[in-house]
């Protein structure tokens, strides 16, 4: 069982039946599925929570529910994930985040990513992870710099899942790398 990770003010760990349904509201809310090809349905939410933990199963690590530690509120995912598709930068690790959107702009998702970069670092001993979004996701990426991401402007690249002419195809990637001995 990989560990749940502790931060300030969250804990991030494996996901619970009770996460369901306030990730299906996230998941089908217009704001914060602005970047993404669609907003999801129920049943679809349900296959992206199998997968995550199929991704647990597999790697030990993975996209980590998120609970609010006064609350105890489940309010979205921080972690990490192996993309499925192919890509120039690939293989690689992915870091990623997605909150409900009453909860941005309070700093959570930098801290919830800084606990995860120092993991993958640290206890997983991985040597670098990616990021990416689209260029218009300014929030994304300003949590990638705020982590120490850097803009790989030569690995910008058209999502391979999206046809010719989408407009939310073409991404930016940003890098981190360990630094060594550390
Ligand atoms: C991206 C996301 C996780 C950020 O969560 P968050 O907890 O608000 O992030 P933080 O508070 O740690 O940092 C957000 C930063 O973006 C900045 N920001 C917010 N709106 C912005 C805008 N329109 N333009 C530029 N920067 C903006 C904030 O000021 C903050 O930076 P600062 O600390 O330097 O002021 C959240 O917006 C989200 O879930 N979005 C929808 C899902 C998504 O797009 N996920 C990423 C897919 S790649």
């Amino acid at each position: 069982m990989p560990n749940d990770l502790t931060t300030a003010r969250m804990i991030l760990r494996r996901w619970r039946e009770e996460d369901r349904k306030p990730f299906r509201a996230i998941n089908a809310d217009a704001r914060v599925m602005e970047f993404f090809p669609a907003q999801l349905t129920a049943e679809e939410t349900d296959q992206t929570i199998a997968r995550i933990e199929e991704h647990f199963d597999r790697y030990g690590f993975g996209l980590y529910a998120a609970e609010l530690i006064e609350t105890r509120e489940f309010i979205g995912f921080v972690g990490l994930n192996v993309p499925g598709f192919t890509a120039p930068f690939m293989p690689a690790v992915e870091i990623g985040w997605r909150l409900a959107c009453e909860h941005w702009g309070s700093g959570l998702a930098t801290e919830g990513a800084q606990a995860v970069v120092r993991y993958a670092f640290e206890t997983l001993g991985l040597r670098g992870l990616v990021s990416f979004t689209v260029p218009a996701n300014l929030r994304s990426r300003r949590v990638m710099e705020k982590i120490g991401m850097l803009h790989d402007r030569s690995g910008d690249f058209d999502h391979p899942r999206l046809p010719e002419g989408h407009p939310l195809r073409r991404h930016v990637l940003y890098r981190l790398y360990a630094l060594p001995g550390v």
